[in-house]
């Protein structure tokens, strides 16, 4: 007999909102500035939720707005549960939530709980002495002997994990800046005070909370020493010159994660998004067993992809099939940590990326300014921010370039403040903007939107099956197949024209979209002919 208990929850997992909405990220600092200091803020965005409501998305995810001494651009928090003046006030937020709410839109905040700043309160304490009551809050560990660090892990960001602290004779473990001390989760009472942020903005009207850093948050008890990684070499990024076994993706993780979700659940079950760079078969735990995991463990497989059709097909498959049963997928094209798509594949493939993300099964993240086709910036030494490319410079991982603010039009600081903004516009700034876009028929933006409606309206598209037909040279074909509907998507990867054999018993059908917006309507018979760069989404006939 079935258990009315599981299926209940089943029902609700399989209507919650999203599975089919379209989340999109916002970086705050660069999004709307409202009181011409340069840096954007939650007033700023305010004024901005009716052309997110316009674009048609279901929810915003604001990377952290909370007091913080900056010294990783709000990922190193020093007070959870209020904002930092530069963003705004508390009551902002309140407004800020209500207002999304008011338009249909969900929000979802960034939660840390890998690490606090250096200048958190419970550190200051930690640190004070050994004897402090908020010590053991914090991972330290006595020098090796003859001094060095206690093992050999390495920070992300460039150097050991660990620093010495003179004053109390230990070494604190930071997987991130020195600045960002890591969190002890073993001790009960850092669980109660993390459960107890989550209570507290779940309270507020938080919809969701994207879980920064997650695999990160329990580290091997005994301290061992990471192995060597045998396929590192010059110009990689020196944190992967070990392989990180011991200091991140522990089996005790999802011990931490189930928390997570049982605080959610005990508020309706709000949307937890994971933060974990790993491959396919690591991130599939994530999920949990029984619904005891995060909702949506991001997934970037698209991220570090080479832009080709036969890989793109190869990790969609790879990604289905390491689902659990009842899993859910998501795509993720850029984001504030990694180059932006269009600077990764150049403008005419960022449309053919924008088709794919929107189409593919499992729900989108989009981050700000790639539905205009926002540049990869390169910013000037004299204006780097970014803490991790100022520690490993010289490899092009910086940050700051995909983090530019965003172009709402042509004018001297894009709409985006009245004073010269915290990192420099891209030089298309005053072409590639929401006013000039917004009324261009064949507009990265008007593609955007079209994708995005279409998304909405067909539901092969949002809650369909995903089926691989074809990936042949610089084709890549599939098929998304709901109650009553078949729709076909054709990537074109290249910059020549090719054809593409229409699949099914008629070999008929009818164009929905196309990357270069004219083709609506359009019978195709047989062969469908792409030209360079294109995508089409295609109504497969009877
Ligand atoms: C995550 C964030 C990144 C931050 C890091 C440390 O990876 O996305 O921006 O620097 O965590 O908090």
């Amino acid at each position: 007999m079935a258990n009315p208990a599981k299926s209940c929850a089943d029902t609700v997992a399989a209507t919650a909102w999203w599975r089919t909405g379209i989340i999109y990220q916002i970086y705050p600092r660069s999004f709307q500035d409202s009181n011409g200091d340069g840096v954007g803020d939650l007033p700023g965005i305010i004024t901005r939720l009716d052309y997110l409501a316009a674009l048609g998305i279901d929810a915003i995810w604001l990377s952290p707005v909370y007091p913080s001494p900056m010294a990783d651009f709000g990922y190193d928090i020093s007070d959870h549960t209020d904002v930092h003046p530069l963003f705004g006030t508390l009551a902002d937020l309140d407004r800020l939530i209500a207002c999304a709410h008011g338009r249909g839109l969900k929000v979802i905040l960034d939660f840390v709980p890998n690490h606090t700043s250096h200048e958190h309160p419970w550190f200051l304490n930690a640190r004070s002495a050994r004897t402090s009551a908020r010590r053991d809050w914090y991972i330290w560990r006595d020098p090796a002997p003859g001094g060095g660090p206690p093992n050999n892990w390495l920070s992300e960001f460039g150097g050991s994990a660990w620093t010495f602290d003179a004053a109390t004779g230990q070494c604190y473990h930071h997987a991130f800046l020195k600045e960002q001390p890591d969190l002890n989760w073993r001790n009960p009472e850092v669980v109660a005070a993390m459960h107890a942020i989550m209570e507290f903005w779940f309270r507020r009207g938080v919809d969701g909370l994207r879980v920064d850093a997650v695999f990160h948050v329990m580290k091997d008890a005994d301290f061992r020493d990471n192995p060597v990684n045998p396929a590192f070499h010059e110009g990689m990024d020196p944190y992967h010159r070990l392989l990180p076994v011991h200091s991140a993706d522990t089996a005790e993780v999802q011990i931490v994660v189930a928390g997570l979700r049982q605080v959610a659940k005990r508020f309706g079950d709000r949307l937890l998004i994971g933060e974990a760079y790993l491959p396919f078969d690591r991130l599939a735990a994530y999920f949990g067993r029984a619904g005891d995991g995060v909702q949506l463990p991001f997934n970037f497989a698209l991220i570090g992809a080479p832009w080709r059709a036969e890989a793109i097909a190869g990790l969609i498959t790879a990604y289905e099939a390491s689902l659990p049963k009842g899993a859910w997928p998501n795509w993720v094209l850029s984001n504030h940590d990694r180059p932006r798509i269009a600077g990764r594949v150049g403008p005419d493939q960022a449309r053919v990326a924008a088709m794919l993300l929107l189409t593919l099964r499992g729900t989108p993240t989009l981050y700000y300014g790639d539905e205009l086709g926002m540049a990869q910036v390169t910013v000037p030494r004299d204006r780097i921010h970014d803490p991790y490319e100022k520690n490993v410079p010289g490899l092009g991982l910086g940050r700051d370039g995909a983090r530019t603010p965003m172009q709402w039009d042509g004018s001297r600081f894009a709409g985006f403040s009245t004073v010269e903004p915290w990192l420099p516009l891209a030089d298309d700034a005053t072409e590639v903007n929401v006013k000039a876009e917004k009324g261009e028929a064949s507009s990265m933006l008007t593609l955007t939107r079209r994708l995005i409606d279409l998304r909405r309206r067909h539901g092969a598209l949002n809650a369909g099956d995903y089926g691989p037909i074809l990936a042949e040279g610089n084709l890549l074909l599939f098929v998304r197949e709901g109650p009553g509907e078949t729709l076909l998507v054709a990537l074109n990867f290249g910059d020549e024209p090719l054809s593409a054999a229409l699949p099914g018993a008629s070999g008929r059908g009818e164009i929905l979209l196309s990357t270069c917006c004219d083709r609506e309507g359009e019978a195709v018979h047989g062969l469908l002919p792409l030209r360079p760069n294109e995508g089409v989404v295609v109504a497969a006939g009877t």
